[in-house]
């Protein structure tokens, strides 16, 4: 197959962004597009027709429907790694038909169906023991990253008002983490649900065996207090789990794309089984909508388009995420893991620079804090960036003025992103506030708005196991149809290894006697042959200055 020119060498490259630039920021027009457990309002967004025309034309040129259709069938899309990417497996509502099926998917594929279902009722029935018996008043959660933000998103949706296990989240190295997530919990009564897709994080095998160390300490077996959930059960039998408390992920399911699977054992424990299942629905329900819908009403590809044209063409560094929802707190790091250790890749499939900026900056806030915290920057900034402002048209507490009010402030911050307003306007403001002259003229340049700024308003309906679901895999699919866009894989995360080998040789360092004198120190940075395992001369000096303390 003939290597496709770097994206910024392809004639619909170029058409693209012509047409981009051509384009008013808004239109002023509606455009809704109803999708699975959302609607999705792309009036923010620049939508002209010849944009949306040579942005489908950049699709096919970058092989879409066939990329899309190699993810959702399976194929070995995640090429620096071998792999596929089949997390929307997981949620398949046909599970036990594909797996029975005659002839319609490899046998490997029917096996897999077959284990991902096992897998799936084991964790079930682990659950419903746990329930019927009341045990486990306690479950400390100990993952990071991908292992880690998806329980957290999910039990702060539905636990925020309280619910009957109480759940600790340990996830740092920092020692405080895990002395937290441990204190003041009675052992007896407590699960430890260690999740790790390579079981060889660090991070969580050191809070694992702290964990570990407490129980033994209150005279526990650890063994009947732990579980594990990993793609290396292996490893966690040899790390001392018992096989009954191993719960199986696969390697073909990204981490920061596992949520679907029994690295969520926690939330099953924590806000209920229904709660798991609600969301594959949901995002199973997104999957047949990216498949099938066409380019211009499907969700996940507009919003992608959107995204390529915010980054690439008109240069935003960054995307805010704005959730209008204190429940969706946790949306904003589940976001930022899955796009940015997605699309935070400079070269493209076949190892080339991609040439024009790929994944942005990713941050956020719930709203309305916010509003008081960073808004003025999204409003006047020099910058400014894209924002999706996220709603739930239906609230779940007994204050309806109060969510009047929350609905209100989303729709006035995106108004007012894309109205701004004038020096024109400033300046009749200061007058009609009785100012003179002069005072509303120093005053005007400080009240205008540029405007035009984009945005996305995502609308659930009310916040459900299945809207999230919907949700979270709306955006896993931007993120990947922006991925084929740009031509690169979004399911490796090479850049995270070289910083863990520093800290481990780093960490010997700071731990031995054969600390290097500064003298040392410097000699060996000055004339350390110029590979990667040099530390710097800061770096040495902080090792001296840091390492030895216990
Ligand atoms: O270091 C990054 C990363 O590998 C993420 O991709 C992953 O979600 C996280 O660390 C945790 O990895 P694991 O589940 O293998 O412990």
């Amino acid at each position: 197959m003939a290597i496709k020119p770097p994206l910024n060498e392809l004639a619909q490259w170029q058409d693209f962004t012509a047409a981009v630039r051509a384009c008013a920021p808004q239109s002023g027009q509606l455009d809704l597009i109803e999708a699975p457990g959302l609607t999705l309002d792309s009036s923010g967004q620049r939508n002209c027709a010849e944009l949306l025309n040579t942005g489908l034309q950049l699709l096919q040129a970058q092989g879409f429907e066939q990329a899309r259709a190699r993810l959702l069938g399976g194929a070995i899309i995640n090429c620096t790694e071998q792999r596929p990417a089949w997390h929307s497996l997981l949620r398949d509502p046909d599970l036990a038909s594909k797996g029975a099926s005659q002839g319609v998917l490899s046998a490997d594929a029917k096996e897999l169906c077959t284990q991902v279902l096992a897998e799936r009722e084991r964790l079930d029935a682990f659950v419903r023991n746990a329930d019927a018996e009341r045990r486990w008043r306690n479950v400390v959660h100990i993952g990071i990253g991908g292992s880690d933000w998806g329980v957290r998103l999910a039990v702060a949706a539905f636990g925020y008002a309280g619910t009957w296990r109480d759940v600790r989240f340990v996830a740092n190295i920092d020692g405080h983490a895990i002395e937290g997530g441990l204190a003041g919990i009675d052992p007896r009564d407590t699960l430890v649900v260690m999740v790790s897709k390579s079981f060889s994080t660090n991070e969580t095998l050191q809070n694992g065996a702290r964990a570990r160390e407490w129980l033994t300490a209150a005279g526990l077996d650890a063994g009947q207090h732990m579980v594990a959930v990993t793609a290396r059960p292996q490893a966690a039998l040899a790390w001392g789990i018992n096989p009954a408390h191993v719960f199986q992920i696969w390697d073909w399911v990204g981490g920061r794309y596992s949520i679907w699977s029994a690295t969520s054992l926690s939330t099953a424990l924590v806000v209920g089984s229904d709660v798991l299942a609600g969301m594959r629905m949901g995002a199973a329900a997104m999957d047949e909508h990216f498949a099938n819908a066409p380019l211009t009403q499907n969700a996940p590809v507009r919003m992608a388009l959107a995204g390529v044209v915010n980054r690439s063409v008109l240069g935003y560094g960054s995307l805010n995420i704005a959730p209008y929802d204190s429940r969706l707190a946790n949306l904003v790091p589940y976001v930022q893991q899955l796009d940015m250790e997605s699309l935070g890749k400079s070269v493209d499939l076949h190892g080339r620079a991609v040439g024009v900026p790929t994944g942005p900056a990713v941050w956020g806030m719930p709203g309305t804090d916010a509003q008081h915290t960073f808004f003025q920057w999204l409003h006047q900034g020099s910058d400014g960036a894209p924002v999706d402002f996220i709603v739930c048209r239906r609230a779940d507490h007994r204050w309806p003025s109060h969510h009047r009010q929350l609905l209100a402030n989303c729709l006035a911050q995106r108004e007012a992103l894309i109205k701004g307003k004038s020096s024109t306007t400033a300046l009749a403001e200061c007058a009609t506030q009785g100012m003179d002259a002069a005072s509303a003229a120093a005053l005007a340049p400080h009240r205008v708005h540029a405007g035009g700024r984009p945005n996305h308003l995502i609308v659930l309906p009310r916040l459900t196991p299945y809207s999230l679901g919907a949700l979270i895999a709306l955006y896993e699919h931007r993120v990947f149809t922006q991925a084929v866009i740009w031509g690169i894989n979004p399911f490796d995360q090479w850049g995270v290894e070289f910083g863990k080998g520093l800290a481990d040789d780093i960490f010997a360092r700071i731990s031995s006697d054969n600390h290097l004198t500064t003298d040392q120190a410097h000699h060996h940075a000055k004339d350390a042959p110029a590979t990667n395992d040099a530390h710097d001369a800061s770096t040495c000096h902080w090792i001296e200055r840091l390492g030895h303390q216990d």
